[in-house]
């Protein structure tokens, strides 16, 4: 079996720091052992309860009315002028959470994500062929940063060309602790005049802008996608507001846009280490779909979302207090070895795989999964059989996130067929 490295077993998971020499598996390991519900105060928070078994993770999720959405689901404490101002559909609860999902979620039903397979391979087909006889390459910025964006964009309607554009958006909200993808890096500038602002973060400014004018296109010509599908009223008449789809738009493209990405990056990372496997995965593609949900455990890229406790409530035999911060541990929970055999060996064929990485069991389970899951299939399908062989070229570089597990540069030696 190949050595995963697990990293230190004291790491500060507080600090986004910790994460740039890569996930310290070895301390969620030790966590989940000796102090599974355990304390962690922060430096510029009131602290949080991080949960790493499988099973709290679990039972977190399915009570939301004991742990509670709608105070915020990232560390940051907010108060209740912010959380009102950047409240999407993830900060809510039942039963306003599940209003506001049924209007967006019929776009993206497994069955209608199935129409844009095609779409999809298109979109894989040609980006690979820009890069196809590259000897050494990026593979993050060049394959995997270019499908979820593009895609997205043509799902949403928008122009390709803007692709770029709302990649970079995307990436200085969702990486607004990393100084390599914004200026306002949460935990080193003053970001207080941006508090009100999804991610703290001017630049939600200008992409609520951009999705205003292309709700307002869309008012005007109606169109086969996403945006339009947004506007149209429910059967009962109801629809969004205008503040709700600014929201909404900011959200899918923080959202779609970087996780599938490092997915991505993580999963070709592994096949990458394990030529047999990238062989075998080329020659059987039908064994992808299954393959798919193990990259999706591996990756495992939003590490953690939080809730907050509604009242006081017993969990893992600790007492957490109402207002108490509670942090599920995604990426510990999908390498609990109770939920899963030998969980550091990569196992294409791995059945059954209950990942929790889209959010299983809670009511904000991934509006995206199927889509997610298709680009990756679809990716791969596309990518393996053009691979004669591929090794690394240099050292992987890794976001600087406590929240996003991201290998955002990922060069390869690649000698293709
Ligand atoms: C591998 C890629 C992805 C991962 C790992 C991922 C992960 C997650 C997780 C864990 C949640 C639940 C958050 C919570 O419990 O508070 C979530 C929710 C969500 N995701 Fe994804 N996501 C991915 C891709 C996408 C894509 C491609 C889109 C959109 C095109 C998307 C849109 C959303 C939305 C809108 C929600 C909120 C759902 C709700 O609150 O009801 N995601 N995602």
């Amino acid at each position: 079996m190949i050595e995963v490295e697990l990293g230190d077993d004291h790491a500060d998971i507080t600090r986004h720091d910790t994460f740039v020499a890569g996930v310290p598996y070895a301390t969620f390991d030790r966590l989940r052992r000796e102090d599974p519900v355990s304390w962690w105060d922060e430096e510029d928070g009131r602290g949080f309860w991080s949960l790493t078994r499988y099973g709290e993770v679990i039972a977190a999720s399915r009570q939301p009315e004991i742990f509670s959405s709608a105070r915020g689901i990232r560390l940051e404490d907010m108060d209740e002028e912010e959380t009102a101002a950047r409240r999407t559909l993830m900060e809510m609860d039942p039963p306003a959470h599940t209003r506001y999902r049924r209007l967006v979620s019929r776009a993206f039903t497994r069955k209608s994500v199935l129409a844009y397979e095609e779409a999809i391979r298109a979109l894989a087909r040609r980006i690979l062929d820009e890069v196809h006889g590259t000897p050494r390459l990026d593979f993050t910025d060049l394959v995997a940063r270019q499908l979820p964006m593009r895609m997205l964009g043509r799902l949403l309607g928008l122009p390709e060309e803007d692709s770029d554009w709302l990649v970079k958006r995307g990436d200085a909200l969702i990486a607004n602790s990393d100084p390599d993808f914004t200026d306002y890096v949460v935990d080193k500038v003053d970001t207080s005049a941006y508090r009100l602002l999804p991610f703290r973060s001017p630049v939600a400014v200008e992409l609520m802008g951009y999705g205003r004018e292309a709700f307002e296109a869309r008012r005007r010509h109606p169109g086969d996608d996403l945006l339009s599908a947004l506007l149209a009223p429910m059967p009962d008449g109801e629809r969004l507001t205008d503040a709700e789809l600014a929201n909404f738009f900011t959200l899918l493209v923080a959202a779609g846009n970087d996780t599938t990405r490092y997915t991505m990056a993580a999963s070709m990372k592994a096949l990458v280490e394990r030529p047999a496997v990238r062989e075998a995965l080329a020659v059987e593609p039908g064994r992808l779909e299954v393959a798919v949900e193990e990259m999706l455990r591996w990756a495992s890229v939003t590490m953690h979302f939080r809730r907050t406790a509604t009242r006081d409530t017993e969990l893992g035999g600790k007492e957490v207090h109402a207002g108490d911060k509670v942090v599920l541990w995604f990426v510990a929970a999908n390498y609990d070895p109770e939920q899963f055999d030998q969980p550091y060996h990569f196992d294409p064929d791995r059945r059954p795989n209950d990942h929790v990485t889209f959010g299983l069991k809670s009511p904000h389970l991934c509006l995206g999964s199927h889509l997610a899951r298709m680009e990756l299939r679809v990716l791969m399908e596309e990518l393996l059989p053009r691979i004669a062989s591929v090794a690394p070229a240099g050292a992987p570089e890794r976001l600087r996130s406590n929240f996003i597990a991201g290998i955002k540069r990922l060069p390869l030696e690649i000698e293709w067929k």
